[in-house]
């Protein structure tokens, strides 16, 4: 009777627990979401912009351009790249291209410390980025340089406010976010900035995510609603991959709000690793693009977008070092305490009739322009006058000249436009076509530039392979399905077995224990009744799958360097400090929880199945339970040399680790 009641009390305990983690759960996002999750009718307009009689031709009008560049990452410690990078660009790069304005979309310091991974705010980097800026020239001209914050300049940062906020003194914008109309003639163009750093910055390593609240989704709301402009950008530090956008108090979703959006920019993601990250730009099913841009501080890149006609096209180039990435600083020039001397740099071409198919925007631009258009246009940036220009269409060199329609530099908007005649109705089959640019300047250098074009105005494929995925994934929602997924199969598993072996104690896989040779399944359900049959093992186990979502996981200080207000509840569902037990709706925690749930419950649960009832396995597999068991150790250890010792002693995984320690040693070995 006595063993029978027991397991039975398990049911309503697990309905219980798992709807605390749904109220909790809540609580935690409520601030993104608001308490009822509403989702208004979607009313995506789908109109296709009017025709109008504006002929793009070979006249110097209609067309703008500008630079983004991201993630510098200026270090005290880290010397390949980033300042070195960052340095070159202002020396060279930006005088060449000569922008009208430039975009920054944040990471502007790097913000690690030499040892144990610590992060925050260093005083030397931001003195650094000022002091380059000063001396390019930049901090001189109004309206032109646009900065905002990353996840690396918030790291270890109780608020906006703090004194640690090195922003708001060392930057150029110094506010958060910035939003400015470039008006023109021909046009007008938005710029929207938004800094979606937390609220209050944890230091790393759970600093990686972004969030947007409902009041700031209603001030996005009310600027994207406020006055029309024919394209506006919507620029943030991160992908929306990584980003949790929140609802508005009228209960509209980003998606909603990106209607009156043409293109997301943003950085953060560098280019992943192992070049999943070569293109992380995609098409939006609401008609926006996103495009991320490349890091300055390894890959030296930096992105050059111009309206053209209204119009968007953009090319990315490396800076033209001898190694990249620089593993020294450059020596200062003449007259410099830091600014390097310029490099020779090859002409860079920048198509924008016709523009690249990968990246159009029928529901956004006058792609009918493209058809009707009497010149071939592109920017040609360089140090030098330009020789000759070589263009080719699908191949075949073109045979009508190619003049400089453009002024000169010290005109007061540089435009260095060069146009060519063509007959766009000769590529007007439906299919993808290759034009190629090649130019040489009068020292020899050379610079190539090819893209796909249509003159429909249908899109190409991006063949963004697995960078276009990743793009398209909701990094966090990601993480909590898996952890979900994994979570409530586990417990249910366990729970059916443990019941399953209590009214039916003579199950024959139990029961026989040495009988004749089994089938893998059998093996592993024979396992899994003897390992649930373990009261010590399985009660602790089930408890901590409870534990790990009804409570929090551990108390750390997420941000050292504010004594009281940074202490905090590490929980699955968010950060919740105990200051006004304000919730941080920070997916990074999602992250924590699927490796841990990984590491620390899937391998070693396992691991125990493994042992379990059959000892040939038992001496084999317990210099692997070791290894596991000290690994997963220091990873706790690590963790608390960031958010101090409490992550060792206040936390429940360390409880679960030491047990698990404890309990491997008296079956693998004593038994
Ligand atoms: C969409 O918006 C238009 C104009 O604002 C309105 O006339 C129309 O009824 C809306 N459609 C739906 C399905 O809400
Ligand atoms: C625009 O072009 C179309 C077609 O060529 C023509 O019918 C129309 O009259 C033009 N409109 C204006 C305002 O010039
Ligand atoms: C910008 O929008 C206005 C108003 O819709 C339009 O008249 C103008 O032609 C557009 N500019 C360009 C360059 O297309």
């Amino acid at each position: 009777m006595q063993r029978s009641l027991l397991p039975f009390i398990l049911v309503p305990l697990t309905l219980l627990s798992w709807l605390r983690a749904y109220i909790i759960y809540h609580e935690a996002v409520s601030s993104l979401y608001g308490v009822q999750i509403t989702t208004p009718s979607k009313n995506v307009s789908v109109d296709l912009p009017k025709f109008d009689n504006l002929t793009i031709g070979d006249r110097r009008e209609n067309i703008l351009y500008f630079m983004q560049v991201s993630d510098l990452h200026i270090s005290k410690y880290y010397k390949p790249g980033g300042a070195s990078h960052f340095l070159y660009f202002l020396s060279t790069a930006l005088p060449v291209v000569s922008p009208s304005f430039v975009l920054v979309t944040g990471d502007l310091t790097d913000g690690k410390e030499q040892y144990y991974g610590r992060s925050n705010q260093i005083i030397d980097e931001w003195l650094t980025y000022q002091t380059a800026l000063q001396e390019s020239g930049v901090l001189d001209r109004p309206n032109f340089w646009y900065d905002m914050r990353g996840n690396h300049d918030c790291f270890d940062m109780s608020s906006w406010n703090s004194e640690q906020n090195l922003y708001r003194q060392y930057s150029v914008v110094k506010k958060r976010g910035f939003d400015f109309m470039v008006e023109k003639t021909f046009g007008r163009y938005r710029f929207i900035g938004i800094d979606a750093c937390p609220k209050s910055g944890p230091s790393r390593p759970y600093n990686f995510f972004g969030y947007y609240e409902i009041n700031d989704m209603d001030r996005l709301s009310e600027k994207l609603l406020d006055e029309s402009s024919n394209h506006t950008f919507l620029l943030a530090h991160y992908p929306k991959a990584t980003l949790l956008f929140g609802k508005t108090s009228k209960g509209e979703a980003f998606e909603d709000l990106s209607e009156h959006i043409s293109v997301y920019m943003c950085g953060h993601l560098h280019k992943l690793a192992l070049g999943l990250g070569d293109h992380l730009q995609i098409y939006r099913p609401t008609n926006y693009l996103e495009l991320e841009l490349g890091d300055m501080k390894v890959n030296a890149v930096y992105r050059i977008l111009a309206i053209d006609h209204d119009l968007v096209s953009y090319i990315d180039v490396q800076l033209p070092l001898p190694e990249i990435p620089l593993k020294n600083p450059p020596p200062p020039a003449d007259g410099f305490s830091i600014l390097p001397e310029k490099l020779p740099y090859p002409p860079i071409i920048l198509i924008t009739n016709p523009k690249g198919s990968a990246y159009t925007m029928k529901y956004r631009e006058p792609v009918q322009r493209i058809k009707y258009s009497t010149h071939i246009r592109m920017l040609i940036f360089s140090d030098h006058d330009i020789d000759t220009i070589s263009i080719f269409l699908d191949g075949k060199l073109h045979d009508q000249d190619v003049y400089y329609k453009g002024n000169s530099r010290n005109d007061k908007e540089y435009i260095p436009l060069w146009t060519s005649q063509w007959s766009p109705s000769n590529f007007d089959d439906g299919k993808n076509h290759v034009i190629v640019v090649k130019a040489r300047d009068i020292s020899g250098q050379v610079g190539e530039s090819k893209l796909i074009f249509r003159v429909d105005g249908e899109r190409s494929s991006m063949n963004g392979g697995i960078s276009e995925f990743l793009m398209g994934l909701d990094w966090a929602a990601v993480g909590q399905s898996l952890f979900f997924i994994a979570h409530v199969t586990l417990t249910i598993y366990l729970l059916a077995a443990k019941l399953y072996v209590t009214y039916y104690p003579n199950h024959p896989l139990i029961v026989s224990f040495h009988a004749s040779k089994k089938t893998i399944p059998q093996s592993f359900f024979r396992k899994t009744f003897l390992l649930v049959s373990q009261p010590i093992f399985f009660y602790t186990l089930y408890f901590y799958l409870l534990a790990i979502i009804t409570m929090p996981l551990f108390i750390g200080h997420m941000i050292p360097s504010s004594p009281q207000g940074g202490y905090g509840l590490f929980w699955i569902y968010g950060i919740q400090f105990f200051q006004n037990l304000r919730w941080l709706p920070l997916a990074d925690t999602w992250r924590h929880a699927v490796i841990d749930f990984v590491f620390s419950i899937a391998i070693v649960v396992i691991w125990f199945l493994v042992i379990t009832g059959d000892r040939r396995w038992r001496t084999k597999w317990l210099l692997w339970g070791v290894i596991l068991w000290l690994w997963r150790g220091s990873e706790l250890y690590k963790l608390s040399q960031v958010y101090g010792h409490f992550v060792f002693w206040a936390n429940v995984q360390t409880f679960w680790w030491l047990f698990w320690g404890w309990y491997g040693i008296s079956k693998g070995i004593v038994s």
